[in-house]
């Protein structure tokens, strides 16, 4: 067989490279934010917290928070899909990785049973007709006083920023209109008002915070879209616009253009009191 001759099926392949570019996008916003669980988030207790962190991917977030809480810490990670969790003998003692489609309602052993809720990069889930609904499903899982912890690119920030002499940037200017309107369904109104949506509940929001990639982080953006945009060559095996736009993108980055996009965290809290 020539060693060009490839004989894994695309599936394993997309795998791969989603599992490797959510863990690299994870370090990288870990080192933009600073911390896993926002400093705000009051603990007395970090022995007894539960933690759930929802569409947990490949569960890093959750991998990371279980080795750094005390061992009788609980995090659950849940997903729609196990495909990314980590093989169970690897797993930290006191993270549990179950599948779980957050859109319906939880399973009663999850109500109100957690401290704090995780929610990471659920832009291509959510749309402006169900957000507020998954938020309302999501404050379920917390205790009265529980935090949810959301963070999110924002999609209408996505702009060219370039050091290129005044080239011109048709691939960079392709994905910032990709950023700002993707699908024709949503406005993307939820997330660049995340934190109306949370009032909205009745939660108190306690940080409402824009994160800017600094100049050193501007490769790493780049290098994440393509990965990114090779999976999805991989998943559709087509070929033609996207591999221009990759190579575009390539050259831009190359000369000095990139694209940008900021970023929303946002700490809430619910109601310590029941509402009547
Ligand atoms: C872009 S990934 C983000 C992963 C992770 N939060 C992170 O920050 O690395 C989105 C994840 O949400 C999961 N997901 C999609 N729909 C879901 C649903 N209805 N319930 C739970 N998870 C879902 C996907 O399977 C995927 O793992």
């Amino acid at each position: 067989m020539s060693s060009s001759t490839s004989t894994l099926p695309y599936a394993f392949k997309r795998h791969w490279m989603s599992s490797m570019r959510l863990n690299l996008n994870h370090f990288w916003m870990t080192r933009l934010m600073g911390h896993l669980l926002h400093p705000k988030v009051e603990v007395d207790d970090a022995s007894t917290l539960q933690v759930a962190d929802l569409g947990a991917g490949t569960g890093i977030w959750a991998s990371e928070l279980a080795a750094e809480l005390p061992v009788s810490a609980v995090i659950h990670a849940f997903d729609v899909s196990d495909e990314q969790f980590p093989p169970e003998a690897w797993r930290a003692p006191n993270a549990h990785f179950s599948v779980v489609d957050c859109f319906k309602p939880f399973p009663d052993e999850y109500r109100e049973k957690f401290d704090v809720v995780n929610i990471r990069f659920w832009l291509c889930i959510v749309n402006d007709d169900c957000a507020e609904s998954l938020l309302a499903n999501v404050l379920t899982l917390l205790k009265p006083g529980g935090y949810i912890q959301w963070f999110e690119s924002l999609p209408l920030s996505a702009r060219v920023v370039a050091r290129n002499n005044g080239q011109i940037t048709p691939g960079c200017d392709t994905l910032v209109n990709q950023w700002r309107k993707p699908a024709g369904h949503s406005s993307y109104e939820w997330v660049m008002n995340l934190a109306s949506l949370f009032r909205k509940q009745n939660m108190e929001v306690i940080a409402d915070e824009t994160l800017s990639n600094p100049d050193q982080y501007q490769p790493i953006a780049s290098q994440s879209w393509l990965v990114g945009i090779e999976e999805y060559l991989y998943q559709q095996k087509e070929g033609g616009q996207l591999e221009q736009l990759q190579k575009q993108l390539m050259e831009e980055a190359q000369g000095g253009a990139f694209v940008d996009v900021k970023y929303t965290l946002v700490l809430g809290r619910k109601s310590s009191v029941p509402i009547m």
